[in-house]
């Protein structure tokens, strides 16, 4: 390489074309492994007027669409993937969701995986509980412990997850004794802060979207069907035959869920696309199909990097980012 120009020299560039010579044979594609979900137009597009992708959600500007789904606390593996995770939340003004602090409604001993708000700045945060144990704090009278724990952790509000197959497969599962929607109204007329209703993994089917759009909550979060899915992960842990495996494929995937969202026409509810997001490129199709304010949000593919090193999350993150932005500059989804 020239180093006042970046020009490759002779034999960088002979070197190059050897390389390519042995990778063409490697690198043949054929027309089934095409794409076709977008048209692909270079002509509009320069790498370096990439640009940004600023938003905002709920009230809070962020640097990118992008949301850390929610992911389990309570052990101390989760509280190293905790702070990395919130540190790149933070470092970069994206938002996040915390998994279930269950535990903090009993004791403060495992507060530190939950106590992320000085990594975060002013990025969304919001705590994460189940809606057995909302009806069960209901049915107690203590439902003030979840608005104390909520403001303990400095959260922006409360995730509900609604996880009615997880709880049946789950072989020490909690039964609701009431409706999901019953409970919902009854906890948001104890609530002054905000509250986004998720599933987790099996998504939602367009009576209980629209039920939602009618409830007084800020947002909902996807949790579709097509990756992490917890009847399968909760079957695997019970080792009898039992009848039930049919019921893992039940649901709704994040493209089918986004239709339900835009088919409900206006509503004031914010959007976090979850759920077997794999690729920037479902990332950038959903996000330019759903007509409402939305989020991307992925949990299982920030959960291996985050495991490792903040410096390989970090990576991970600026690569799917890069590969998004590019993406915006090079493709238009085709008319459906
Ligand atoms: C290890 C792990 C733990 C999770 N724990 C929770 C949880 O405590 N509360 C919750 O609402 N969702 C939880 N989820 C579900 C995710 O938030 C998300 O809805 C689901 O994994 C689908 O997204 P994905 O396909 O990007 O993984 C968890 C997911 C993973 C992978």
């Amino acid at each position: 390489m020239n180093s006042s120009t970046g020009t490759p020299n002779s034999h960088q560039l002979a070197d190059r074309k050897i390389q390519h010579l042995e990778l063409a044979q490697k690198s043949q594609t054929d027309k089934f492994g095409l794409d076709s979900r977008f048209n692909y137009e270079p002509l509009f597009y320069a790498h370096e007027s990439q640009g940004d992708w600023k938003t905002s959600f709920l009230g809070h500007e962020l640097d990118f669409p992008l949301w850390v789904s929610s992911m389990t606390g309570g052990t101390v593996l989760a509280q190293t993937i905790n702070q990395n995770l919130s540190r790149l939340v933070g470092k970069y003004r994206l938002g996040m969701g915390l998994g279930s602090c269950r535990p903090l409604l009993e004791s403060d001993d495992r507060l530190k995986d939950f106590d992320l708000r000085r990594n975060l700045s002013d990025s969304p945060f919001f705590a994460n509980l189940g809606v057995a144990q909302v009806e069960e704090l209901l049915d107690q009278g203590k439902v003030h412990l979840i608005h104390e724990m909520v403001k303990r952790i400095e959260a922006d509000g409360l995730i509900i997850h609604i996880n009615p197959l997880q709880e049946w497969f789950q072989p020490e599962g909690d039964k609701f004794k009431k409706s999901p929607l019953v409970t919902l109204k009854n906890f948001l007329e104890t609530a002054k802060y905000s509250v986004i209703v998720k599933e987790v993994g099996q998504g939602m089917g367009p009576k209980s979207m629209k039920a939602l759009m009618d409830l007084p909550i800020a947002g909902i979060e996807f949790g579709a069907f097509g990756g992490t899915n917890f009847s399968l992960l909760e079957n695997l842990r019970s080792d009898q035959a039992n009848n039930k495996e049919s019921l893992i494929h039940v649901g709704h995937t994040a493209r089918e869920m986004v239709s339900f969202v835009n088919a409900l026409g206006n509503h004031n509810k914010e959007i976090i696309i979850s759920g077997g997001i794999k690729s920037p490129l479902d990332a950038f199709e959903l996000l330019n199909l759903c007509q409402s304010r939305s989020l991307v949000g992925m949990a299982y593919a920030f959960l291996k990097p985050a495991s490792e090193s903040f410096e390989v999350l970090e990576n991970f993150y600026l690569s799917f980012r890069d590969a998004m932005l590019t993406a915006r500059g090079l493709l238009e989804i085709k008319g459906e």
